[in-house]
């Protein structure tokens, strides 16, 4: 790994590949997804202070090789190191001239001078000068300068700031694929490089297909940085996918162009006859915004840019909490064909489903053709396998569905089934599911075939007096399990979990802890992912799991806050939840 740096990187929240997470660099703090504006000390829109005061921005972004190659601004920073020029003491990103490469053809600096440049004036993060090869290049020219850039990379691996490290290889995913395994191995923030044409062309599934495949040969801890990409209308698909971090020139880019950005479009400014935002700017102005003298519209242009920019990642770090992500990429990709493209390249990226939680806390709601195809979709199908049931309904997209689950997340968001599973059988008049049927179905759906047999005749299952719904199941007088209210979920105590352990073998629904946790997690402390050995591959976040030690002595039962692959990764962060 290279070099020893300040750096934190943990999960706090996820849905989909996404993640809400909290990253550390030099003793600042930055929550992700996050965007990093930038600013250009030659154009002074809006100052890095105005920022951060009216924006709550923590982290910009400024263009070294533009200071590089203006003498006075040099000498300045050079002297005052970049935050005190810049009056800002938030994490500050400086990119390379890779951009100014790709825009020009050439720059007149080489890669060690920007490096330590940027290390000069004391940049958080810096890029070295990666070759952003345009899509469609010339297969072998690709490769040719993927080369450079990949040598480029190395010259970078003892800076003395965090790297931003751009993976190219133009349109052409096996290259992207060998630019990912080798920057992935040695860098902590890894970069999606070499996009701004495919958005500017509104490529969106070309974009997805390039994400996922840098996603699935990188690490899973490492930041992922879509460079380049300041548009609010592909931050969902972005974040779906689980990049961290954006920069946006374009909230500036656009103003100078008097286009106002929609986080669905564009629109010219001298087009609008209502304004679809009520932003400080736009509530301030409202059509008069049109008649500001220019220099003053481009101003407030580029704020009105740049709050719709702030404030779509926070309706997707919303919908990340809430678990409605899926929803939400519905909702915004219909705006526009090609974004539809996009998502529908996504539903079919296998890969997601791994990392997706097993419950969530919203409903499940189906939108489209698409929808088939989410990863909720894909883990039940699996999960489907291990309920055998003779009183099963067809229900799309999932396939033939047990009465007896039908309370069971994400059926319960359907309300066919859930008066189905309520009320008496169709067929038999008489016959309504007993409850005992409903746990041992849940059990075999949720631990694995068989499980449902743990299951004894005489348990007494008690339902809530509030709501009537199944809550506790007892043995003699003792409480074996209880079954949570919102997705009837069963959360096993430790009786029913050492007839789990026993009934399956090792490592089935095992998370395997270090010996030096084990005092902790028998006082009820949660597991930290780096105190996990090894874990179950077919688990998913949220199931309920044992903990084990390494000779497999269950120690206690909790629940997976991360996917195993992500459990396996990352070196923080809390893996398992103990009971
Ligand atoms: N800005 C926009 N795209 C890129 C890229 O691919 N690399 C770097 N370093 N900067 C960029
Ligand atoms: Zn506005």
């Amino acid at each position: 790994m290279a070099s020893e740096f300040l750096f934190e990187f943990e999960i706090k929240d996820k849905d989909i590949a996404a993640r809400i997470c909290k990253l550390k660099i030099n003793g600042k703090d930055l929550e992700t997804p996050s965007l990093m504006p930038v600013y250009n000390p030659n154009k002074p829109l809006i100052t890095p202070k105005e920022m951060k005061r009216e924006f709550g921005c923590e982290i910009l972004m400024a263009n070294s090789y533009i200071i590089l190659k203006n003498e006075e601004l040099r000498n300045n920073i050079l002297r005052d190191g970049i935050h005190k020029f810049m009056n800002f003491n938030g994490i500050i990103a400086t990119d390379s001239g890779s951009y100014q490469l790709m825009e020009y053809g050439n720059i007149t600096a080489t890669n060690k001078e920007i490096i330590e440049f940027q290390e000069k004036i004391g940049s958080d993060i810096g890029s070295f000068l990666d070759i952003p090869t345009l899509p469609n290049a010339y297969k072998p020219r690709a490769l040719e300068q993927l080369k450079i850039t990949l040598e480029r990379a190395r010259e970078a691996r003892n800076a003395k700031f965090l790297v931003n490290a751009g993976i190219q290889g133009s349109t052409y995913l096996d290259l992207r694929e060998m630019a990912a395994r080798e920057i992935g191995r040695e860098f902590r923030l890894c970069a999606v490089g070499g996009i701004v044409r495919l958005m500017e062309n509104y490529r969106f599934s070309d974009l997805v297909e390039i994400i996922s495949v840098i996603k699935r040969n990188i690490p899973i801890n490492r930041v992922v940085h879509a460079f380049g990409m300041g548009h609010p209308m592909a931050f969902s698909l972005s974040i779906a996918l689980g990049c961290d971090l954006f920069d946006s020139a374009a909230y500036a880019l656009y103003a100078e162009n008097f286009r106002y950005i929609t986080a669905s479009g564009t629109k010219r400014l001298d087009e609008l006859e209502y304004l679809p935002c009520s932003c400080p700017v736009c509530s301030k102005y409202g059509l008069e915004l049109k008649e500001l003298p220019e220099r003053e519209r481009v101003r407030e242009l580029a704020r009105h840019n740049l709050y719709v920019s702030f404030e779509e990642i926070n309706k997707i770090k919303e919908a990340i909490k809430e678990n409605n992500l899926w929803e939400f990429l519905g909702m915004r990709c219909r705006a526009h064909p090609e974004l539809l493209s996009g998502l529908k390249r996504l539903t079919e990226q296998k890969w997601l489903a791994d990392l997706d939680p097993i419950t969530k806390k919203s409903a499940f709601y189906l939108q489209g053709p698409e929808s088939k195809n989410r990863t909720e979709v894909v883990n039940v199908k699996k999960r489907l396998k291990r309920v055998y049931s003779e009183n099963r309904r067809e229900v799309a997209p999932f396939g033939k569905i047990p009465a007896e689950i039908s309370d069971v997340y994400p059926f319960n968001s359907f309300n066919s089934l859930r008066e189905w599973g309520k009320k008496k059988n169709e067929n038999k008049n008489e016959y309504k599911i007993p409850d005992i049927e409903k746990i041992r179905k849940i059990m075999d759906y949720q631990f694995g075939s068989g499980a449902g047999e743990l299951i004894a005749d005489n348990v007494r299952i008690k339902r809530s007096r509030k709501t009537k719904r199944i809550r506790w199941i007892y043995e003699e007088k003792e409480l074996i399990a209880s079954v949570r209210a919102s997705d009837h979920f069963i959360i096993p105590k430790m009786p029913l979990a050492e007839k789990l352990h026993k009934r399956f073998k090792y490592p089935k629904l095992r998370v395997v802890i270090h010996d030096d946790a084990i005092p902790f997690v028998l006082e009820g402390k949660s597991v930290f992912a780096k105190f996990v050995e090894e874990i179950d591959p077919k688990l998913r976040a949220r199931d309920e799991v044992l903990i084990v030690d390494k000779n497999d002595k269950l120690l206690r039962t909790g629940t997976l806050i991360l996917s195993p692959r992500e459990v396996v990764d990352f070196d923080r962060g809390i893996a398992v939840r103990v009971r």
